[in-house]
């Protein structure tokens, strides 16, 4: 069903495989969502009746409007405001939903200014970890690295810069010859040491504790603020909502299979995050430790861990570059979105576009890097500069981005479009995914914002 219409062309450049984009976006998708955050939420919310709900969510809810992502960002092959707008425009004679991609590219400029901060505690990290700091140590000792690390604005805003200079260094050479010779080399041995670090979990931890943990479904541990957490983390964890996708969508061949390539990114981002939680909770079991330590997890908790286990130095080490690993490209696909909008609507080059953003998210990233010491005390709308980042980005604008697309995919994109874009050989498929695009995906969205709002009136009361 390949329309007859001439297929544009993106100014970036386009991916040169079907596995380059498989790369690009699993790059994307796992990040420090799969590997901090996952474990530690699962840990809080009590594991197993967690795990099986956000297996639902991202099934349910993340996969179509993946497919609805990728397929906007092809079709309109420009950044996401251009794209949104020119869609819109074509589709219902709006170029109003240009204001969609606007709320994804401020989007991933807010993320990216908290999360290389907690990207460069990683980096970090594995400085600690060669130099044997962990070796031994007691909870206290460990307390403070860490503490010194993020109560330290100097240390701290030091590999901040370091690691928005990494981002930099590979997105300036563009999108084949940066963002794809990146994620060629850093995705597989990101598996690679992923799997050796499971490999010695189910050795020396207690593996079968951890897989207890993880997959018996407990659902009085349940709550309901869990089962929200696992949608917000769904659409957090897949880069969704965030005009990253889109971004990345644009570049993707014509004989590329979108819902072939989704459905392999979205299960290799799901398995990523459940063979950590096999890393971590194991090893954290077998040396007495509590699995609902909170975000402190696997910058406390597991340090400690690795302190006191055989061959300690080099595990911490590896899990830290597999850490630092996943994040660079998570961050790349955090300021691509921003730097295909700067190029393409101001005729800036892309090296001098992305140095420039690169300067101006490191500026803001100020404010996260001082929210632990100096600006710990300043409240901006939601607790420090970095909470209110995480808390507006992940349940306010992600979830609206993520209604957005799909409510365009579902309602105001033709059939023609849609179906003639996503090219599903059967059609009770593409009328799955119809289905949900236009009707589950928006209902989810709505239950995380219920959710947010219950939030807000109780901080509002509580304040
Ligand atoms: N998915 C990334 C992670 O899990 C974070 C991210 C969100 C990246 C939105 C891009 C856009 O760490």
């Amino acid at each position: 069903m390949v329309t007859s219409e001439a297929r544009r062309r993106s100014p970036q450049g386009s991916w040169t495989s079907r596995l380059a984009f498989v790369l690009a976006l699993s790059g994307a998708a796992v990040g420090l969502g799969n590997i901090w955050k996952f474990p530690y939420i699962a840990g809080v919310n009590g594991g197993g009746a967690f795990v099986l709900i956000y297996l639902v969510c991202v099934f349910a809810v993340g996969l179509p409007i993946m497919m609805s992502e990728i397929l906007i960002g092809r079709r309109g092959r420009r950044n996401p405001i251009a794209t949104m707008g020119l869609l819109g425009e074509e589709e219902s004679g709006n170029r109003k939903w240009s204001l969609v991609g606007l709320l994804g590219v401020g989007g991933s400029f807010i993320i990216l200014s908290y999360y290389s901060v907690v990207a460069g505690w990683a980096v970090a990290y594995i400085f600690e970890s060669v130099s044997g700091d962990f070796a031994g140590a007691n909870p206290d000792q460990i307390t403070a690295i860490f503490g010194g690390l993020t109560g330290n604005w100097v240390a701290s805003a030091f590999w901040h810069t370091l690691f928005m200079g990494m981002t930099v260094f590979v997105v300036v050479r563009g999108v084949v010859q940066g963002l794809e010779r990146a994620v060629r080399v850093l995705m597989p041995v990101l598996l690679g040491l992923l799997l050796l670090l499971l490999g010695y979990s189910m050795v020396e931890g207690e593996f079968v504790q951890g897989l207890i943990f993880m997959f018996e479904p407990r659902f009085d541990e349940l709550t309901p603020t869990g089962v929200l957490s696992a949608l917000g983390h769904a659409f957090f964890t897949l880069s969704i909502g965030m005009g990253a996708v889109m971004a990345y969508g644009a570049y993707v061949p014509d004989n590329v299979s979108i819902s072939a390539t989704s459905v392999t990114v979205v299960g290799m981002d799901t398995g990523i995050a459940l063979i950590t939680g096999l890393v971590i909770f194991p090893i954290v079991f077998a040396n007495g430790l509590d699995p609902a330590e909170g975000p402190g997890l696997i910058f406390v908790t597991l340090p400690l861990a690795f302190g006191n286990i055989p061959g300690g130095t080099i595990v911490a080490t590896t899990f830290f570059l597999l850490l630092s690993f996943a994040a660079w490209t998570s961050a790349i696909s955090l300021i691509e979105p921003v730097v295909a909008w700067v190029t393409e609507s101001r005729g800036i080059s892309r090296p001098a576009a992305t140095i420039g953003i690169g300067v101006a998210i490191w500026a803001l990233g100020l404010l996260s890097v001082l929210s632990f010491n100096a600006m710990a005390d300043v409240n901006f709308m939601w607790g420090t500069y970095f909470d209110s980042a995480d808390f507006l980005t992940s349940n306010i604008m992600l979830p609206a981005g993520g209604f957005a697309i799909a409510v365009f995919a579902g309602w105001i994109m033709s059939r023609r479009s849609t179906a003639g874009e996503l090219r599903l050989t059967n059609p009770a498929a593409y009328r799955l995914w119809r289905f949900a695009s236009r009707f589950v995906a928006p209902a989810a969205v709505v239950l995380i914002f219920l959710n947010a709002i219950g939030v807000l009136g109780w901080l509002g009361m509580g304040g």
